[in-house]
């Protein structure tokens, strides 16, 4: 039985790290196992221009202090009155590495997002011509659609007219839920990928539910049937290199999660590389996890792999129940309570 697995340093590449305060207790967490992470722009206000990415990335690595080696990624949040010279600029400079397309109204502050795609065909048009990865929550927002329908309906209806009308733009499919994403990004071109979340990988829809309503488990994509998540556990560990890490840790405060309006988030960075490693150990591959880990990623974004090491150790750990996260209280990590086999270990 394999003890211990030394991969290259992982990156995350789909995480909120949110801002002020919150940013200041959450961030330590990301860092402390990734390079670089792919920092979603969904405040309030959001992350539109250049210029707010700029100083975003600044709050983020001042946040962070010089404990971590760690490279935010900013993205661009999609609006319907983005200025594409600006997007352009960004991705230029090297400010932005990719853009985030929120349906309005799919998700956590999304409102500002788009409301009719073909309304930002001109942005997409220069992203092809420049290489600029679009990323996307896959959701429609049609009320009349069913909620565990709307990542297959989105793909149906709304990712293959991107795709018929952008063929050469680079796409992540993102936090995937469903067996419809695994195979139609299975099936795609090359300039397709998608990514999986830890707790996609562990849970099915029955979490929500177990014994009450649990809104710790509460995120969206919401959690499918167990054969969808069968179908991600099968794409992650298959070898493809379309298939990589991307957390959508998305923390909120106990008392905003515990609510009549409960938010959607799972705040599942504490442990996240522990928590994925042990899917890949369940499924005896553990010699496939760095490629989804460290190697996939990279390769789709076109950067060099980190050269910096991370060690794993089969080391059973009690995930804590709560972590008490200063003057924004307690957040209530992924697995709360439960026993995972691994843990990481300093290099
Ligand atoms: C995210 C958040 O809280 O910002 N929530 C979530 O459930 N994943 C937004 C998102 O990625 O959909
Ligand atoms: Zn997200």
């Amino acid at each position: 039985m394999i003890q211990t697995l030394e991969i290259t340093r992982p990156d995350d590449w789909h995480v909120h790290v949110r801002d002020d305060n919150m940013l200041e207790q959450v961030i330590g967490f990301t860092a402390k196992q990734f390079g670089r992470a792919i920092i979603m722009p969904n405040l309030l206000p959001p992350i539109i221009t250049s210029k707010q990415a700029k100083s975003y990335k600044k709050r983020i690595l001042k946040a962070c202090g010089d404990e971590y080696d760690f490279t935010p990624l900013m993205t661009a949040y999609l609006t319907e009155t983005t200025n594409a010279q600006d997007l352009e600029f960004g991705y230029n400079q090297g400010i932005f590495t990719a853009a985030k397309l929120y349906p309005a109204g799919a998700t956590t502050n999304s409102d500002a997002g788009v409301r009719d795609i073909a309304n930002i065909y001109h942005l997409f048009e220069s992203m092809q011509k420049i290489g600029m990865p679009l990323l996307l929550h896959g959701e429609v927002t049609d009320s009349e659609i069913d909620i565990f329908d709307r990542e297959a309906v989105f793909i149906e209806r709304v990712l293959s007219k991107i795709i018929q009308n952008f063929p050469e733009l680079k796409i992540v499919l993102e936090h995937i839920t469903t067996k419809q994403a695994v195979e139609f990004i299975a099936d795609a071109p090359d300039n397709l990928a998608a990514t999986i979340t830890p707790h996609h990988l562990h849970i099915n829809r029955n979490a929500i539910f177990a014994g009450g309503i649990r809104p710790h488990m509460y995120c969206l994509p919401i959690a499918k049937r167990q054969e969808h998540k069968l179908a991600l556990r099968r794409a992650a560990v298959s070898g493809s290199d379309k298939f990589f890490l991307g957390t959508d840790s998305a923390p909120h405060s106990k008392s905003a999660k515990q609510s009549a309006c409960g938010c959607a988030g799972i705040f599942c960075a504490p442990f996240a590389i522990e928590s994925y490693v042990q899917v890949f150990d369940e499924e005896n591959a553990l010699d496939r996890f760095e490629a989804f880990a460290s190697l996939n990623g990279p390769k789709f974004y076109g950067l060099k792999p980190n050269e910096k090491k991370i060690k794993l150790i089969r080391k059973s750990q009690t995930i804590p129940e709560k972590i008490n996260c200063g003057d924004i209280g307690e957040l209530i990590p992924f697995h709360a309570g439960e026993k995972l086999d691994w843990s990481l270990a300093e290099v």
